[in-house]
């Protein structure tokens, strides 16, 4: 899967591309994750990509000529599913990440300042918003998209199971994980886990699923139970 992303900080996502999963899925040649400068195609002499808001208003909007251009030379006339990271788009979800996965191209566009010229929007598939809250930037947003979509390309995770099993994959938050040793600090894993049957575990883990996203996320258990899959 190829993913290229337009923006005016590209040494933000350095670290975050470069290492663990994402690192190494590039390495293994799963991924083809380019970052580009929008700044390189400002026509202006001053490499100007942001400019005063018609109409007024406090802050700066984000010109539309450096990224029409920039998409354009990036995209190259090639199909690709266009995506802007901003708080206006529609929540990312698993079942978004899932069908973004399938994609064989993605192009991530980070909005910054207080925007982008409204006009961008001819050159924008679908607007993406990674939570309720503002950020300086669509920068981490898109490190965000990239790395939940990517868990879902097969390959990516060390075994194709993973991404299936842990929270929200099934509708429901995970399970407690334990590991060795059995006590630590009077801490005991509890007695199931150490001894019980294949058939118990799976009761234990899904009772406490169940009880940790009544506990912490209640609105989940009710889309849980609309959802065929998860049922079964
Ligand atoms: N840019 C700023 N805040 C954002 C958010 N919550 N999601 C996506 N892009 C953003």
């Amino acid at each position: 899967m190829r993913i290229d992303v337009l923006s005016l900080f590209p040494e933000m996502f350095d670290g975050v591309f470069g290492a663990s999963m994402l690192g190494r899925a590039q390495t293994n040649g799963l991924l083809d994750i380019r970052v580009h400068n929008i700044r390189d195609y400002a026509d202006n002499k001053h490499r100007k990509t942001d400019d005063y808001p018609f109409g007024g208003g406090a802050g700066m909007v984000m010109m539309a000529q450096p990224i029409f251009d920039c998409m354009e030379a990036v995209q190259g006339g090639e199909p690709a599913r266009r995506i802007l990271l901003t708080p206006r788009g529609k929540l990312l979800s698993t079942e978004r990440a899932r069908a973004l996965a399938k994609e064989e191209r993605l192009i991530l566009l980070c909005g910054h300042y207080e925007g982008v010229d409204e006009r961008v929007n001819a050159i924008i598939d679908e607007e993406i918003s990674i939570g309720d809250y503002v950020l300086t930037g669509g920068e981490l947003p898109a490190m965000v998209l990239v790395d939940c979509v990517s868990r879902f390309v097969p390959g990516v995770l060390g075994s194709e199971q993973s991404a299936e099993d842990e929270s929200h994959s099934n509708g429901l938050l995970e399970y407690p994980q334990y590991t060795r040793p059995a006590d630590f600090r009077g801490m005991a894993v509890p007695e199931i886990l150490q001894n019980g049957h294949h058939a118990n575990i799976q009761k234990w883990r899904q009772e406490q699923s169940r009880l940790k996203t009544k506990q912490m996320r209640p609105i989940l258990l009710g889309r849980f139970g609309k959802s065929e899959e998860s049922e079964k």
